[in-house]
């Protein structure tokens, strides 16, 4: 199928490669001159993994222009990925949403049949605004046109995004017309069926069953996507709350979760304590369904409890290092004046990604209390620079480095490389062995043994 992406982020640009390597014509349309550039010269701009290899893979059958009416009139199939970003009032902005769907049907051919699709997260009700939006511009150019709308929610995690894209859980489609419904399910036919050849990053899972399309209306299928994040979101603020409580009383959060996540009604997954969550979506989706709420007067206080817990795990860290000097250097020993390493920026591993990042709050609170901070990250430093935006911080490229000398370290993101570390070298080096571990990397007794202070979460 000749299929049509608009915005080259996360979203797009995974989507683009995924349908262009199952054989799709693909063309993706962004307006950062500089992403173009790159995306030209055959480079990735976001860090994915795999995604490198699958662009020199797909190589020219998937092309990449700035121009909308290059590539829609021809298109059968047209995808918005464009952000939403959050307004003042936490609800999302859907300007740059309306904007592709009116550029698009301005180039429109008056007698093809297109499907328009939302893939962006969007708030409830867009679909029929993005239909209206079409009508308008068709009414304009005093043409009929023939546009079917669809939301095609997407579920992508970043640094698994490709995973999740060629083997996806669930496709949902809302539509309310069977057209829309059947241009989808020739899309994604190869995934639904299976019928493709892995790449060899990623071969199928062995236990991986086909996978079911859902197909709703757009409302609901809107909805479904705010109501996902905001599940996975309250599951991890419960187990943190369930944390706090641990270490008020002497248990251990990793053995609660143990223990009921080998309940199949509750599951083991997204039940890991720690610092909490960050990234583009569930800081964003939470407080756009609040915004959606309070636009119907109702309340949602699950969902602000589940906000509220997540970012107050980011203070309960810096209390945890605040009590750690006062334990092991004095009661009237505060942050002022040491040195502290902060180990990971990005808000989770295998990604780039800094925004609503706990590491860049603990670390403007730190360097507000007076501390020297270090910080280290496999390859988000340079995306942290300038989101701390001129805030004092010390990035090393060494762990060893970064800790030598140091008076306590805070482990904010579980990278791969950290769970490797020689403990008992970077303790012997530390001016002060202390170390916070939001992410219950460690275990306690091996941090101890290597000459540690050691706090985790929740145990
Ligand atoms: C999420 C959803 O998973 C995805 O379906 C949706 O489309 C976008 O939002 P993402 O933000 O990429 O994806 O990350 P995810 O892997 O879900 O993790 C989010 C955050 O939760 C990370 O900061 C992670 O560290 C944290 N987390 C995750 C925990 O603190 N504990 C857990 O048990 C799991």
């Amino acid at each position: 199928m000749k299929i049509a992406i608009i915005g080259t982020g996360y979203v797009g640009l995974t989507t683009a490669v995924v349908l262009a390597y199952l054989s799709h014509q693909v063309a993706a349309v962004d307006k950062d001159t500089h992403k173009l550039k790159l995306l030209h010269q055959g480079k990735s701009p976001i860090h994915e993994p795999g995604i490198q290899t699958l662009l020199d893979e797909v190589g020219h059958t998937l092309r990449f222009t700035p121009s909308v009416a290059a590539v829609v009139p021809e298109a059968e199939l047209i995808l918005i990925a464009v952000g939403t970003p959050p307004k003042k009032n936490g609800e999302a902005d859907t300007r740059h949403v309306e904007q592709a769907a009116r550029e698009v049907a301005e180039v429109c051919h008056p007698h093809r049949h297109y499907t328009l699709v939302v893939k962006s997260t969007v708030p409830i009700g867009t679909n029929r605004r993005v239909a209206e939006v079409v009508d308008e511009v068709f009414a304009t150019r005093g043409i009929q046109g023939n546009v079917s709308v669809a939301s095609n929610p997407e579920f992508l995690q970043e640094g698994l995004a490709l995973q999740g894209a060629f083997y996806p859980d669930r496709i949902v489609v809302g539509a309310h017309c069977d057209d829309a419904i059947d241009a989808l399910r020739r899309l994604y036919q190869p995934l639904l069926e299976q019928t493709f050849d892995p790449p060899s990053a990623f071969p199928r899972p062995e236990a991986y069953h086909l996978p079911p399309m859902m197909t709703t209306d757009p409302s609901s299928a809107e909805m479904l996507k705010y109501a996902a994040n905001t599940f996975l979101a309250l599951k991890i603020s419960f187990i943190n709350e369930i944390a706090g409580l641990c270490e008020k009383v002497g248990a251990d959060v990793t053995e609660v979760a143990r223990g009921i996540g080998l309940d199949t009604r509750i599951g083991p997954r997204f039940l890991q304590a720690g610092l909490g969550w960050g990234g583009s979506c569930y800081p964003k989706d939470t407080a756009a369904l609040l915004g959606v709420a309070a636009q119907s007067a109702y309340e949602m206080p699950i969902t602000e409890a589940a906000r509220a817990v997540n970012f107050r795990q980011r203070e309960v860290i810096v209390e945890k290092l605040r009590a750690a000097f006062k334990r092991c250097c004095g009661a009237g020993v505060t942050i002022k004046g040491k040195t502290i390493g902060i180990l990971g920026l990005a808000f989770k591993p295998n990604t780039d990604d800094v925004r609503s990042a706990p590491a860049l709050d603990i670390i403007r609170c730190l360097v507000a209390e007076g501390a020297s901070v270090r910080a280290h990250d496999p390859i988000a430093m340079p995306n942290a620079e300038m989101a701390l935006d001129g805030t004092a911080v010390d990035f090393r490229e060494d762990v060893y480095r970064l800790s030598h000398e140091a008076d306590a370290l805070v482990l904010v993101t579980e990278w791969d490389v950290y769970h490797k570390l020689e403990l008992r070298k970077l303790a012997k080096q530390m001016r002060m062995p202390i170390l916070i571990d939001g992410r219950n990397v460690y275990l306690p007794q091996d941090a101890r043994d290597a000459g540690f202070y050691y706090v985790g979460v929740g145990r």
